[in-house]
């Protein structure tokens, strides 16, 4: 049967893990390649489910090693690309941005150079989708949500080389004619989640009965929307959006940190049998995130009205799937917190 040859990069991650696995089961006349440097972030565990499939391979690689994703192209000559390889941690990039810069905008360039000539001579039918952020727009005060035309005004170094690495696609489609998309989605959350990010972290920590760490006062809202809405948004767009677009893709779920960490210590109370309120003393205000960014939240209506998406599942009921999802992957956790782990967890939290 004919098969249609897309790549994935980033499929080890965490986004990245949900999207291979709902493309390689929902679509078996595909032929689906995931590129992985397994980073940190990269976890083939993530992947157990579907490592076997015979329309799935694994290539561990590198988006910056040019000479390497050039041959990629040329073995494999895919028709469709989704781009989600990235260094994705704000902190790790205010720590140390060079990372961002090479993973996500030179990585970018070079998968774009790739694409381009490849389908130089028969560019019907090919995509590139490019998967960003709704942090590239910058910081919203109380009123306000973003919209594909809110200006860009990127503020850490990761958002500032996700904006880059946007800007190139657009050129690349304006200048070159490549068949682009881009979506610029909200926070996301559920199973896979490097345990970096605050809802994991957040879980982990109540689960050892270890300190909550909250940035600043704890007021910063963000726009939480479950992983599994996400790869079916990114599903829609791959085969319906139309080229050169934009969609931002949100939750329309706004939380303050402090409400969203009361909540998570409330579910986890009753699931680990402990008496109200006990987790939350574990909540502590500790220096706030340089440049901390204070509001996302994202205007969703073009993709709802255009291609018909929205959001499945309620905040509650996606944060108890997540909890039981960690509370039962606790081999998965303690792989993770080992080694490298221990040693980011103590240079960024303990310096605080
Ligand atoms: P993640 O950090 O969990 O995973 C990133 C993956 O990319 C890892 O598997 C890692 O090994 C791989 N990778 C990193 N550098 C690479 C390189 N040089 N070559 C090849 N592979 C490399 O990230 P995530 O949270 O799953 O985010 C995926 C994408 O979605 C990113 O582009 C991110 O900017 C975007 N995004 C994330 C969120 C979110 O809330 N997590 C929201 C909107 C957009
Ligand atoms: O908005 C989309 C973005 O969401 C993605 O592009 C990023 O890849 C992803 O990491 C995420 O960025 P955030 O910085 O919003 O996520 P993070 O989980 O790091 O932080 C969420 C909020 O919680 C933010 O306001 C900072 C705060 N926080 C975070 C950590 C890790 C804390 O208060 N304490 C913490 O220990």
């Amino acid at each position: 049967m004919a098969k249609k040859s897309i790549l994935i990069t980033g499929g080890a991650g965490f986004i990245g893990s949900h999207v291979v696995k709902l493309f390689v089961n929902k679509y078996p006349d595909y032929k689906i390649v995931n590129l992985d440097k397994l980073t940190y972030a990269g976890n083939l565990e993530n992947l157990k489910d579907i490592e076997n499939a015979p329309n799935y391979e694994f290539v561990k690689g590198d988006i910056v090693d040019d000479p390497f994703i050039f041959e990629l192209f040329k073995r494999y000559q895919f028709e469709g690309v989704i781009h989600l390889a990235a260094e994705s941690h704000v902190d790790r990039s205010i720590a140390n941005p060079n990372e961002f810069i090479k993973t996500n905008i030179v990585g970018t360039v070079n998968l774009l150079n790739a694409a381009r000539n490849i389908w130089k001579d028969n560019i019907e039918g090919k995509l590139f989708y490019h998967i960003s952020t709704d942090e590239v727009y910058g910081s919203l005060g109380d009123e306000g949500l973003f919209v594909e035309e809110t200006s860009y005004d990127p503020r850490s170094p990761y958002s500032a080389s996700k904006a880059s690495s946007d800007h190139l696609v657009r050129a690349y489609n304006h200048t070159f004619k490549l068949p682009v998309v881009i979506t610029n989605c909200s926070n996301n959350y559920g199973a896979n989640q490097f345990p970096e990010k605050l809802i994991p972290l957040a879980i982990n920590n109540i689960k050892n009965k270890k300190s909550i760490p909250i940035y600043g006062k704890g007021e910063n809202v963000r726009d939480w929307l479950f992983v599994d809405d996400h790869a079916n948004a990114i599903d829609l767009v791959f085969h319906k959006g139309n080229i050169g677009e934009t969609y931002n893709i949100g939750g329309n779920n706004e939380w303050q940190n402090i409400q969203l960490i009361h909540s998570l210590c409330a579910i986890m109370d009753k699931k680990l049998g402990r008496e109200e309120g006990e987790s939350a003393q574990l909540i502590t205000f500790v220096k706030d995130r340089a440049g901390h960014d204070l509001r996302y939240a994202i205007d969703s209506s073009k993709i709802q009205n255009e291609l018909g998406w929205k959001p499945s599942l309620q905040f509650e009921e996606g944060l108890e799937k997540t909890v039981d999802w960690y509370l039962g992957n606790s081999v998965w956790l303690d792989n993770i917190l080992s080694g490298d782990y221990e040693n980011y967890y103590d240079e960024q939290y303990h310096k605080r």
